[in-house]
């Protein structure tokens, strides 16, 4: 089988790795991908964006199955595109993509679906803002909505912070504040049936402690110990098959996969957000685990047909992945600082380094994004991970680079929105 991933980030550069050790994939082309993937696929130099392109390129390579990455293509049609040109593909039709690129839309699917969420008001006039507030008090929780890349949500017990944030928005949703600690559930969609991927923690403020702004995610970890058994299976039964009857019910059935963003409350699984893909950096240490192989999955999802394969299967021990952001993240990035030491980590059997915003240039490789690489390591434990993946990060340098140090240092998952809050 013949796969082209379409993306450009880390989560492109996880799923290619995991692609080509799947015996039944032949070939594996990345568009317009980056360094790092350049090292496991062909890559062409083609816009993300552009789906008559995407759909051309799988025509003219043969492609089997086109799994579209990241949520922009995904919102702009790109899946419907390479689906009209008679190929297989992973990853939602816009119609179904807008469970992430409308907050609005999600919440309302939600409710129809009677899915557990936070209680939520969409808002667009500083009025309805201010009687939001109110209504559901402190903490604060505000979110732009429109697609912000991670970076449109506010959390915070100062009201004016938080009429701040929605004054800067078109339309915004405020919601109730749900505690508990975060966890991310990855379930692979053929539009009726789902399978879910092993629960994984994001870290998503950029200092130790949940400190400072939001960020795309900082780093990850899975398994998760501290989740109670039967955690995945009432996801499964009370979030992801309703939703699915919904988006069936709304003539958008879900094709991909649904990333199911979840708080443990009290009450227990609430959902914080779907998104409409796989989420990075949180993907890659479950990527690193699956041990059935990912090609056969994907490509049974996009056909409508999962119940032709078994569940997947993961690897004993832990896996974590910590990241490695350019000088000025998240409020910019500094491109073109040189990166050294990757190439001899690169030779590890259970060390990856995970490029995302990175380039080649005379000068050697250079960061060229926010979030530049990642490095990932399996181990017997989440410790044993951690402590090999801050050995690589120990060994990677570039000016300005930062990195958190205490990502999995903490057995039970902190609520990272809480915590800043205190
Ligand atoms: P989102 O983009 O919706 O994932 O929100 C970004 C982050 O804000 C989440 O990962 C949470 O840490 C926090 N957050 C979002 N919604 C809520 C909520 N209703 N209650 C508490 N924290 C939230
Ligand atoms: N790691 C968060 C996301 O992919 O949205």
């Amino acid at each position: 089988m013949k796969v082209l991933v379409v993306g450009t980030g880390g989560r492109e550069h996880a799923l290619a790795l995991s692609l080509a050790r799947d015996p039944a994939v032949t070939e594996v082309h990345a568009a317009p991908g980056n360094p790092g993937i350049g090292a496991v696929a062909t890559v062409h130099d083609i816009d993300a964006m552009d789906g008559p392109a995407v759909a051309s390129l799988a025509t003219s390579i043969g492609a089997d199955l086109v799994v579209v990455g990241p949520e922009a293509p995904l919102v702009a049609g790109v899946a419907d595109a390479v689906r009209d040109a008679g190929i297989a593909c992973f990853g939602p039709s816009r119609a179904a993509a807008r469970l992430e690129g409308s907050k609005a839309f999600s919440k309302q699917v939600m409710a129809d679906a009677g899915v557990p969420t936070a209680g939520s008001r969409t808002c667009t006039t500083p009025e309805e803002v201010a009687a939001a507030l109110d209504a559901f008090g402190a903490p604060y929780v505000v979110k732009d909505d429109a697609l912000a890349a991670g970076k449109g949500v506010v959390v915070t017990r100062d009201r004016d912070e938080a009429v701040a944030h929605a004054a800067g928005c078109e339309r915004v949703v405020v919601e109730e504040f749900l505690d508990g600690p975060e966890f991310s559930l990855f379930v692979v969609c053929d539009g009726t049936a789902g399978r879910p991927l092993l629960p994984a923690q994001d870290f998503k403020r950029i200092f130790d402690g949940g400190r400072g702004p939001n960020t795309g995610g900082m780093g990850s970890y899975a398994p998760l110990d501290w989740l109670p058994d039967g955690v995945v299976a009432t996801v499964m039964e009370r979030v992801v098959a309703p939703t699915l009857a919904e988006m069936q019910h709304l003539g958008a059935p879900f094709v991909g996969c649904l990333y199911v963003g979840l708080a443990l409350t009290a009450a227990g699984p609430q959902v914080i957000e779907f998104n409409v893909r796989f989420g990075d950096p949180d993907i890659q240490p479950v990527l690193a685990l699956l041990e059935s192989p990912l090609g056969v999955l994907l490509h049974a999802a996009a056909r409508g047909d999962l119940a032709s394969v078994a569940e997947p299967r993961f690897a004993e021990g832990a896996a974590v992945t910590v990241v490695m952001a350019s000088a000025g993240y998240p409020e910019g990035s500094r491109s073109g600082d040189v990166v050294v030491g990757t190439e001899t980590l690169d030779r590890e059997s259970d060390v990856d380094v995970i490029h995302a915003g990175t380039a080649r240039t005379d000068a050697g490789l250079v960061t060229a994004g926010g979030r530049v690489l990642a490095v990932r390591a399996t181990g017997a434990d989440v410790a044993d991970a951690r402590a090999k993946a801050y050995e690589g990060v120990a060994s990677i340098s570039f000016p300005g680079a930062q990195w958190r140090r205490d990502i999995a240092a903490e057995p039970l998952g902190v609520m990272e929105g809480a915590a800043a809050l205190d």
